[in-house]
């Protein structure tokens, strides 16, 4: 069986790592990875290949920023010469990015099978592209493997066939148990000059919190303010960065650094007295390491991390980012278990759905 593993862009690294892992152990699959290249710098993509062992893509696309049309008609251009020289048996697509449904319409019309990692999480904001990426790529694929059973649910209401969705557990969690102890070993509180327990971790990207003036910069000062306390951790994303500047952002008691690769990151993330995020993953991975997590939007699309996690969804009003910030600090959270089959064997689960399908 041939299968073309997708990613582009980094969150997707992650997810693909254990699956291709498992892959490469079993004799009837022949895997190529492809890379549509909607994260380029050495520090959004490059790292993650090195931190996470991941074999050089196969495939490079190379397709770059853009507005959202002209980034995904540019992966679809270019996977669909790939997918007519390949001919594979199957595409496998990971979350909710540009690619993930750019190589999916490309792979549905031509009639190729479409597996579909991290399927069913809805947010039921179609504001978020990621939102509309999830929708057209649930729609399409052929097999859906979900990470709770609420995505299945929401699968079920939007007509999928149940015998295609399988639940599995997650991705995501498999690489973060397996590399957890190497990146404990790397001790990058020492290396900024801070205390374990005693510093706020944050990650900021989502345009609609980062595109808007008035949205950043109320995100920031409270930022500032959780700064006067602790000190505030702040890994930048590109685009977030770009637009601090823009606006002319005061970022005075933030530690603004660049993105940290995945063994750094999560060794910070680990040593964290608190996350304040928008991201998805980090929603996810606070609540397998045990570390309170403000997810500062109005709505998530992971709600098992409000039920069973850590995650606490603040939403972008600085006095109540403030104010939940507090209740952390006087120890006012509530520890997690780990959701259902967050156990380190998704990978192992896919992989075998995968070889008992006749394409
Ligand atoms: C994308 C995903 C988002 C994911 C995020 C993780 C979509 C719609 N969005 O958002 O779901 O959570 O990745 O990071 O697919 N840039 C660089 N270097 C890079 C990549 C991007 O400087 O290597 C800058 C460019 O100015 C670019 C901007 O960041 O225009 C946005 O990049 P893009 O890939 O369009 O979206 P993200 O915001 O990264």
């Amino acid at each position: 069986m041939k299968i073309l593993n997708v990613v582009g862009a980094r969150p997707n690294f992650m997810k693909i790592a254990p699956i291709a892992e498992q892959m490469k152990a079993a004799a009837d699959i022949e895997a190529l990875l492809v890379h549509t290249g909607q994260h380029y710098d050495a520090g959004m993509s490059d790292v993650f290949f090195q931190d996470l062992g991941i074999p050089r893509p196969d495939v490079h696309l190379g397709v770059g920023s853009g507005t959202h049309a002209e980034q995904t008609a540019r992966v679809m251009v270019e996977f669909e010469k790939v997918c007519m020289e390949q001919k594979p048996d199957l595409v496998l697509v990971v979350g909710d990015v540009n690619s993930t449904m750019a190589c999916t319409i490309v792979a549905a019309k031509l009639g190729i099978p479409v597996a579909h990692v991290e399927a069913g999480l809805r947010s039921f904001d179609r504001s978020m592209p990621e939102e509309i990426n999830r929708l057209v790529t649930d729609a399409l694929a052929n097999l859906l493997f979900t990470t709770s059973l609420d995505a299945d649910i929401n699968l079920r209401r939007e007509g999928v066939d149940p015998a295609r969705i399988h639940f599995v557990g997650n991705v995501m969690i498999d690489t973060l148990l397996k590399h957890r102890k190497r990146a404990a070993d790397l001790d990058v509180p020492a290396k900024l000059d801070i205390e374990p327990g005693k510093f706020a971790l944050v990650t900021l990207h989502r345009p609609s919190n980062v595109d808007e003036p008035s949205v950043l910069r109320g995100i920031v000062e409270a930022l500032n303010e959780i700064g006067a306390h602790m000190p505030v951790v702040f890994p930048i994303h590109p685009r977030t960065l770009k637009r601090i500047r823009e606006f002319g952002i005061e970022t005075t008691r933030l530690r603004m650094i660049d993105p940290l690769g995945y063994l750094e990151f999560l060794n910070l993330m680990s040593n964290a007295g608190i996350v304040l995020t928008d991201s998805g993953g980090l929603q996810e991975e606070t609540t397998i390491l045990q570390v309170p997590c403000l997810t500062l939007r109005h709505n998530t699309e992971r709600p098992v991390t409000i039920e069973e996690g850590t995650n606490l969804l603040v939403g972008t009003d600085k006095d109540r980012i403030l104010e939940a910030f507090h209740r952390v600090r006087r120890g006012e959270w509530k520890p997690a278990g780990p959701p259902k089959l967050w156990d380190g064997r998704a990978a192992e689960r896919i992989v075998e759905i995968i070889r008992n399908q006749a394409f």
